[in-house]
């Protein structure tokens, strides 16, 4: 590990210099695992959107081949913004954006923006066929702005349907929904609304689960509550029980992915063993705390650990638990035992999971290190992240939110160099979020419970 980097993840896939933001093209592919994000490999700010690509077999042993996609064609010049991948014969086809802004005086929302569907294919991830448009401004529908982008495919009865994030004229968000016979040819079919949520849904995805459809998609424009929608954006669900793309689509509530202060844009693939595994962006566009120390080390961002999805019989919900294969980095029990009115406190280094059960009593409290406190209230079934130093948090707060069964009965934490993964109830809610911990790190929990505590490796990462 690179001493000058203090904050560089050991588990966690950042950019090994520079930017990164949502993940793109996830798939496998003959046993690998492709994992490409949104990159800008000088400017740690970000700036000029390329594709960076990770593959691995395991989650354990990661290889990360470098740039596949530049903002080279006439399409893409302003970026290659984000994309989904099909797998179809050995191949991976790849859709994303091409963004283009005219010179001019343009706002760039309703005028001076082109939004162009691309394809590339590739059997690796490192080489890349030439460049395709397939879909420009005028092939959307008429009464949008230019924001339309971030593609992402699926098969569905016979035939493949591709959804798109946009924002109308009016400022809706909204999603089109396209169908193709060739992942070629395109044709529009209809937009999928739910009126006043959001002037613009940024990367939806689309997918079946327990043989119910799910919409994810991450709006722009929701005003803040108290327990939630508490970031700049937001990204969340909504079900859609037995819809089939003929019907009309209803959208049930709306759940949020994550109530931490890192989490966006995420992405979902069904795996070779079909799991359907989730992986956000950990960060948050336009976030007022946008001067993360990273930035003097020269890269910003990471991507979440990977989270299979599984429905939740009784509620209907969609649970996210860590991919079994994160049980590999376990490398050594720290601790393990009842922890009753007698506080439990550790000196920590970074990477560590730890596993909270039989949670009983009033309150539970984890002081990750000085200044950031995780605390549960039984009585109101709330959980709350907060910061009082303003150097571990930079800038982040607090983020509140309740717990749907109301109890917290388990809890599961990753914990790396800069961040923290908070999963509830085996998943019920989560809370992501990026801290910087000064000097040692000691961690201190009171409350009545069970507790592990397992150091966790670095994942092995090959140029
Ligand atoms: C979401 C997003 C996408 C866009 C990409 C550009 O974070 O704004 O809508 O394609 O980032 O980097």
């Amino acid at each position: 590990m690179d001493k000058e980097k203090r904050y560089y993840p050991l588990f966690h896939l950042g950019p090994m210099s520079g930017w990164l933001n949502d993940p793109n093209g996830l798939c496998q592919l003959s046993g690998v695992h492709h994992i490409f994000f949104q990159y800008s490999p000088d400017e740690p700010r970000g700036g000029r959107k390329c594709w960076g690509h990770y593959e691995t077999r395991d989650f354990v042993s990661y290889r990360f081949t470098g740039t596949f996609l530049e903002p080279d064609a006439v399409e893409d010049r302003d970026g290659v913004y984000s994309g989904c991948a099909y797998v179809k014969d050995g191949r991976m086809y790849l859709f994303y954006t091409g963004n283009v802004k005219w010179a001019g005086a343009y706002d760039y929302v309703y005028a001076g923006r082109e939004a162009n569907t691309m394809l590339v294919t590739s059997c690796d991830g490192v080489l890349a066929s030439p460049k395709e448009c397939l879909m420009r401004n005028e092939d959307y529908p008429g009464n949008l702005s230019c924001h339309v982008r971030d593609p992402k495919v699926f098969l569905h009865q016979g035939r493949y349907y591709m959804v798109q994030g946009a924002r109308t004229r009016d400022d809706e968000g909204c999603v089109l929904l396209f169908s193709s016979m060739d992942l070629r040819h395109w044709g529009f079919e209809k937009a999928i609304f739910k009126p006043k949520f959001g002037y613009m849904w940024e990367c939806p995805d689309l997918f079946w689960l327990s043989g119910k459809a799910f919409l994810s998609v991450s709006p722009q424009g929701l005003a803040a509550e108290e327990f939630c929608y508490q970031n700049v954006y937001q990204s969340g669900y909504f079900s859609m029980g037995k819809w089939s793309v003929l019907d009309e689509a209803s959208l049930e509530e709306f759940h949020e992915w994550d109530y931490g202060f890192d989490f966006y844009a995420p992405q979902t693939y069904e795996d070779e063993q079909g799991r359907r595994i989730l992986i956000g962006w950990m960060g948050m566009p336009d976030a007022p705390y946008d001067h993360d120390p990273t930035i003097a080390e020269g890269w910003q961002h990471m991507l979440t650990i990977p989270r299979q999805l599984q429905v939740d019989d009784v509620t209907g919900r969609i649970r996210q638990t860590p991919l079994p294969e994160m049980l590999q980095l376990r490398e050594e029990e720290l601790f393990c035992c009842e922890m009753e009115n007698e506080p439990l406190l550790r000196k920590m280094e970074d990477g560590y999971e730890l596993l909270i059960s039989d949670i009983k009593g009033e309150t539970l409290t984890i002081i990750f290190c000085d200044g950031v406190t995780f605390t549960y209230h039984a009585a109101y079934g709330k959980c709350c992240l907060t910061f009082t130093d303003e150097r571990v948090g930079c800038g982040r707060d607090e983020r509140r939110m309740y717990l749907q069964s109301s109890a917290l009965r388990t809890l599961r934490v990753f914990v790396d160099a800069c961040s923290i993964e908070l999963f509830c109830n085996d998943g019920e809610e989560v809370m992501t979020t990026k801290y910087f911990p000064q000097d040692e790190i000691v961690l201190r929990m009171d409350g009545s419970a069970k507790v592990c505590g397992y150091r966790l490796r670095a994942v092995d990462i090959c140029k």
